[in-house]
């Protein structure tokens, strides 16, 4: 399943993002890819130690935490520290998979969901969409600024070179609660069909049957 996700940052946030970032110093990316997609890595991303991270991250993780779409289509159980990452003209990330298990901090997560979330607007580059290989064949996507996508981590994608202008992007990897992601469907699907039947009719029998249902199947698949 993938998501898009407007307005994920207010405007307020994202200026502030920006600010930072445009002071920032900016290193080669390839230091945090596996060793295959180093090869194809060139775009630069916020150093480990900038002093801006920390800041930039705990705004994207606020906002996250309050987003009830990306709650609701992710599941997360452990999020991967936010690189922040800058293509200037002539950058891409070229055709890769994300790689199963990470670290972080210090602990092994496995990745199951991927997002990008789009800091600058898409006005202001040439290029440098982000491309996933699906089912339906190689989809485009080139989002508005604090908007983001959300797509299975076991995709191969890659980002198109920015011919002019610059692309900056906070990308991360979550482990989700719920590791099937036919079952991660299931109760999106099943969450969202509940809600809008409340909103139309209020507490119905239905309607605690559908959240009876949903609870159970959580139950069922989720992984604590
Ligand atoms: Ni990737």
């Amino acid at each position: 399943m993938i998501v898009c996700i407007g307005d994920v940052l207010t405007p307020d946030e994202l200026s502030k993002i920006t600010t930072m970032v445009e002071v920032a110093e900016f290193v080669d990316g390839k230091t945090t890819a596996g060793w295959h997609a180093s090869l194809v890595k060139h775009n630069t991303q916020l150093p480990k130690d900038a002093p801006e991270l920390d800041n930039i991250r705990k705004l994207i993780s606020a906002a996250l935490q309050r987003n009830r779409l990306f709650q609701m289509a992710v599941r997360p159980k452990r999020i991967h520290p936010m690189l922040i990452s800058r293509y200037q003209t002539g950058m891409a990330y070229g055709v890769h998979t994300d790689d199963a298990l990470m670290n972080s901090q210090q602990q092994l997560m496995r990745s199951d969901v991927s997002f990008t979330l789009f800091l600058n607007s898409p006005e202001e580059y040439q290029g440098g969409e982000l491309v996933i290989d699906s089912t339906q064949g190689e989809q485009p996507y080139k989002l508005e600024a604090g908007a983001m996508i959300v797509y299975p981590s076991s995709t191969l994608h890659w980002v198109e070179t920015v011919t002019s202008g610059v692309r900056l992007a906070a990308v991360s990897w979550v482990q989700s609660l719920i590791r099937d992601p036919q079952e991660r469907e299931i109760l999106f699907d099943l969450d969202t069909a509940r809600q809008a039947l409340f909103k139309q009719q209020g507490k119905t029998r239905e309607f605690d049957l559908l959240s009876k249902t949903h609870a159970n199947l959580l139950r069922k698949w989720v992984e604590v």
